[in-house]
């Protein structure tokens, strides 16, 4: 593996690193869509694979501003939170639980996101490229927003949901 000596090829591999990541997220999303049974979250997932596209479109506008080919680096991470989340949803026993999982599991992919883009956008600014900068800061504005809808999807109702199928033994 080649050693990265600067800023920019720093900058550069995890700009490689997201694209990989956002790809990934497009396929398993897609499937996601598909097992979430609620209108509500199946809107919400609708909202976040669009805004996935517009989030790959926009690396690729970096890469291009960078002089680099549309070519991801693999982002391990991403694989094993989206690894995690697949299996959470095939282990989940019912629907109202399908999908207290689906959400858990997409805020984790979203909170790795979001460090990742803060970073970048940083690192963009210090080396004084503010195009990228401001095309990353608007993905990391786009990510915290989704991270909270899901957060008020979950604690306005998917939650509830799952709490009222909790066996009465285990009920608090
Ligand atoms: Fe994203």
């Amino acid at each position: 593996m080649k050693k990265i000596s600067s800023l920019t090829e720093l900058f550069v591999e995890q700009i490689k690193e997201l694209y990989d990541s956002e790809r990934k997220q497009q396929d398993v999303f897609q499937k996601f869509i598909k097992s979430a049974r609620s209108n509500d979250l199946k809107k919400l997932m609708l909202k976040i694979a669009e805004q996935t596209d517009s989030q790959v479109m926009r690396l690729e506008e970096v890469l291009e501003l960078l002089g680099e080919p549309l070519r991801g680096v693999e982002c391990k991470p991403m694989k094993e939170l989206l690894a995690r989340s697949l299996s959470l949803s095939r282990t989940s026993a019912n629907p109202e639980i399908l999908e207290t999982s689906l959400i858990a599991a997409i805020q984790c992919a979203k909170h790795f996101e979001i460090a990742v883009y803060g970073t970048l956008v940083a690192f963009a600014e210090s080396l004084g490229d503010n195009e990228s900068a401001d095309i990353l800061a608007r993905t990391l504005a786009e990510e915290k927003a989704l991270d909270n809808e899901l957060t008020e999807l979950a604690m306005e109702s998917i939650n509830s949901r799952a709490k009222e199928s909790e066996p009465a033994a285990y009920a608090f």
